[in-house]
């Protein structure tokens, strides 16, 4: 079977058997602040098991996208080096949603592998919880004896709650689960050692592919279970591992779903893959690997960046690069050029690439060459590293990781080719140092829900409504971070929008009886409107009256169907390739982000004003569709995002049906005549392919035209002339004058000064030495002195004490010659002297400058510097 039969053949059984198929959920997670990435099929389907939401199918089954590099379940560092890990991977899962439970689950895993996989049953073995005591959980029997039904006892086992019992992160829905695992071994080991031996043993050839999980129970942040008020099922099968298993292979990266990528691989490096595990292979498989976590993350939305989400993305980049830099002897960028592989092989599975292909492609291709430059620049650094006895600083091992992104394996692999070794001691040191501090900075702790009602649905009215008289407290929990606590309330009836699909969250108040409780911001966390309050009220069992702050909300409306008319203009004038890639509704002003690969000219930034203004003022109705089934939606061209999770029935806002029509669940003006003006203020690069801009309406542009305006006066006033653009021509014009009688006078004063010091040549032991302590002069200039003076005087050493603007500098230049037959070095020289003057600094033998703020230090360096030629 083909690895495209292998999981259409999942999804065909579980819906024999009465399951819904649906869509993968997106790998980046938006509303779940306990999960960065998609780890689970299950997380979708969250609230379900909570029974926060009720269930619009409750026999479901799909292939997920997973990404496990973070957090709980993180295999990362395993990746490429062994032969079943990935970061990204697919998971074949069913599930019942208080439905079925483990008889038939149990009874379908093992119909489905034996009877239409049809796997060995001698191969076979499956785990069962043993129970455990502290957390005060049973064995579970009734899993053994249907096990029992259809598996010989001695391929049974018992396992701890490590291996059989999963939970989703520290908090959220878990239970015991039953492990399915392959032995994979020829006869004559299998013989040798009992497969039952090497379960849950990191045998490379025994692996689990697959785990029933029975959720029971709701773990909380205080680390205690609670139990689900409904008993739920649910499986994930590692889809690659299953392929491997079913077609035979030792490896997953030698079935058909790597296979197109490591051939691409030899294409592109002209080396050959060979299933070992050298250092070249590992890379092969780093880089067949990675390629699809990042493929997909970014096709869901996520850019590479410096923190979050944002920031895992960028790492497993730059592993994959690392590893093609050092094992594939590339470098140049490659990576990006297997996008189009992926993109092929999943077009019918994950069409999302396929649609964004070279935009993924574009992204993928800076952050190569950003990188491959930034580890040049490391390799350089290497250069001048402090080592003592052949052993490289540790501290310095840090600064390499921290600030050149040199992962510590490739600065011993560098070290190890000068013949030297790295004190890993002390980077360890220094890395447990940095976590330390950045896990202070991000101390927050979440506590756990207090129930005061029990949850119906949340009703959302602020569609229609921007208060509500009679809402009801359901829970409320504490937040607590470095600046105290604050409080997070659910109401069963609210009126605040929570952030979400760019626009920013309600504020306002709740009134309990009278008292005043200031709702700072409002947020989603899955189904649950959470809002942020300063402080909890008295009395849980008063009605709550609900007001939004009215004025801010309606300017956040007007900016948030700004942004419909300006997507869609965007798209009429800059073509179909725009997609939304981010944005920000606020109260101020709107951001957005496109696709789009060149900077806007002024004609096309003023084309989209000005169809934006025209549809302003043509007043178009808002056309809400509440309720819509997704394909009707669909049927009638709504744009829809990629990245974004639909449900079954969605909003649709249109301004016109031959003009703007999106799925959005955000808040709009009645008519966009609201909306008064639009302006873009700014319009820049953020990222490889990703253009920024930023536009104001309404109120804020009043503001802007105001602030815009003042300035015009006041540069009136300065000039003193109504003439305001011919008075700057003319300032520029006498700038440029005056800069170049600088330049020349500077030149004159130069060669003066040059002339001055070839007289003050001295000799130091034979040496031609020009010594001097120089003032007001830039580095560039008296970088420029020091070489024409070595020209002059063919063979020698020019040393600068360099005081320019309070600031010192050692700058040292010898001649080729003497570097060579004397050994002088620029570079040691300036990093003893650097001391005097409070700085630090060094560089090469022939040339080599040191900084620092001590002026007062330079006579002294400059002394010493004359006792250093010997
Ligand atoms: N949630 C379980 C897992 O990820 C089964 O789907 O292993």
């Amino acid at each position: 079977m083909t690895s495209n039969e292998i999981r259409q053949a999942f999804l065909d059984f579980f819906k024999s058997k009465g399951h819904v198929i649906v869509p993968s959920a997106p790998i980046v997670l938006k509303d779940d602040p306990t999960l960065m990435f998609t780890n689970a099929g299950m997380n979708q389907f969250k609230d379900l098991f909570l029974g926060n939401k009720k269930a619009e199918y409750t026999q479901i089954a799909d292939t997920q996208k997973c990404l496990r590099v973070s957090g709980k379940h993180n295999d990362l560092e395993e990746v490429g080096v062994d032969t079943y890990h990935h970061t990204m991977f697919e998971m074949l899962g069913n599930w019942s949603i208080g439905e079925y439970f483990k008889p038939e689950a149990i009874e379908w895993s093992w119909e489905l592998l034996t009877k239409v996989y049809k796997l060995d049953k001698s191969r076979l073995y499956v785990t069962v919880f043993e129970g455990d005591e502290k957390e005060n959980l049973p064995a579970s029997t009734i899993a053994l004896q249907e096990w029992k039904k259809y598996v010989n006892e001695d391929h049974i086992l018992f396992g701890n709650k490590k291996d059989n019992f999963w939970e989703m992160g520290d908090t959220g829905p878990c239970g015991p689960c039953s492990e399915i695992h392959f032995d994979n071994r020829n006869d004559e080991e299998r013989e040798a050692i009992p497969g039952s031996q090497l379960v849950n043993k990191d045998h490379p050839q025994v692996i689990e592919i697959w785990n029933n999980v029975f959720i029971q129970y709701n773990r909380k942040a205080d680390g205690s279970l609670e139990s689900l008020p409904a008993k739920h099922v649910d499986t994930g099968m590692g889809f690659e591992r299953l392929v491997r298993v079913i077609q035979g292979k030792n490896s997953n990266y030698d079935t058909d779903v790597f296979s197109g990528t490591i051939e691409a691989i030899e294409k592109i490096t002209g080396l050959k893959y060979e299933f070992s595990d050298s250092k070249k292979d590992v890379a092969f498989r780093v880089l067949s690997d990675h390629i699809r976590a990042i493929s997909f993350t970014i096709a869901d939305g996520q850019l590479p960046s410096n923190t979050g989400a944002g920031y895992v993305i960028r790492r497993i980049l730059r592993r994959a690069v690392r590893y093609y830099y050092s094992y594939l002897n590339s470098n140049q960028p490659l990576f990006y050029k297997l996008v189009n592989v992926i993109a092929n092989q999943f077009a019918n599975v994950f069409p999302e690439l396929k649609a964004q292909q070279s935009f993924v492609e574009k992204v993928i291709f800076e952050e190569e060459k950003t990188f491959l430059k930034t580890l040049e620049s490391g390799l350089k650094r290497f250069d001048n590293l402090n080592i003592t006895n052949n052993v490289i600083d540790g501290r310095e091992a840090f600064e390499l990781y921290d600030t050149y992104g040199f992962p510590i394996d490739l600065t011993n692999l560098i070290a190890s080719e000068k013949g030297l070794k790295v004190d890993e001691e002390n980077f360890k040191i220094a890395l447990q140092e940095q976590k330390d501090r950045s896990r202070k900075d991000a101390k927050k702790v979440t506590g756990d829900w207090v129930e005061i009602n029990e949850l119906k649905n949340v009703n959302f009215i602020g569609y229609d409504n921007l208060s509500s008289e009679d809402s009801k407290i359901i829970k409320y929990r504490t937040l607590t971070n470095k600046d105290g606590d604050i409080y997070q309330l659910v109401l069963d009836k609210t009126p605040f929008y929570a952030e979400g699909g760019g626009q920013v969250g309600d504020i306002g108040f709740l009134n309990v009886d009278g008292d005043f409780i200031k709702v700072l911001d409002t947020k989603k966390e899955n189904d649950l409107i959470i809002h942020f309050v300063d402080r909890i009220p008295d009395s849980f069992s008063s009605n709550v009256v609900a007001e939004v702050d009215a004025d801010r909300r309606k300017s956040v409306e007007k900016n948030h169907s700004a942004t419909h008319l300006l997507h869609a203009a965007l798209r009429t004038v800059l073509g179909d390739h725009v997609h939304q890639k981010g944005s920000l509704v606020s109260e101020d002003y709107l951001r957005f982000d496109i696709s789009h690969f060149q900077k806007m000219t002024d004609e096309e930034i003023e084309k989209v004003e000005q169809i934006v203004n025209d549809k302003i003022r043509e007043d178009i109705k808002l056309q809400e569709d509440r309720n819509l089934p997704i394909e009707e939606a669909k049927k009638a061209g709504a744009m829809m995002l990629f990245g974004e999770k639909y449900g079954d029935s969605v909003r649709m806002i249109t301004f016109d049906p031959n003009y703007s029509r999106e799925l959005c669940g955000g808040c709009h003006v009645s008519s966009t005549g609201k909306i008064g003006y639009f302006k873009i203020i700014s319009e820049a690069a953020i990222a490889a392919g990703v253009r920024r801009i930023e536009a104001v309406t309404a109120n804020g542009f009043d503001k802007y035209l105001k602030s815009k305006l003042n300035d015009l006066n006041k540069i009136s006033e300065q000039f003193k002339s109504q003439n305001i653009l011919k008075s700057i021509e003319d300032l520029i014009q006498d700038n440029k004058n005056l800069k170049k009688e600088i330049e020349s006078l500077n030149a004159e004063k130069a060669s003066g000064l040059q002339s001055d010091l070839l007289k003050s040549v001295v000799e130091i032991n034979g040496v031609k030495c020009i010594v001097s302590h120089l003032k007001n002069i830039d580095a560039k200039n008296a970088k420029t002195l020091a070489y024409n003076l070595l020209g002059s005087i063919a063979s020698g050493v020019v040393a600068f004490g360099v005081e320019d603007n309070g600031k010192a500098q050692i700058m040292i230049a010898v001649t080729e010659d003497l570097v060579k037959s004397n050994g002088i070095h620029a570079g040691n020289m300036v990093k003893e002297l650097s001391s005097f003057i409070g700085g630090g600094g060094g560089g090469q033998a022939f040339f080599a400058t040191a900084g620092g703020t001590d002026t007062s230090g330079l006579t002294n360096a400059l002394e010493k510097f004359k006792t250093m030629i010997v």
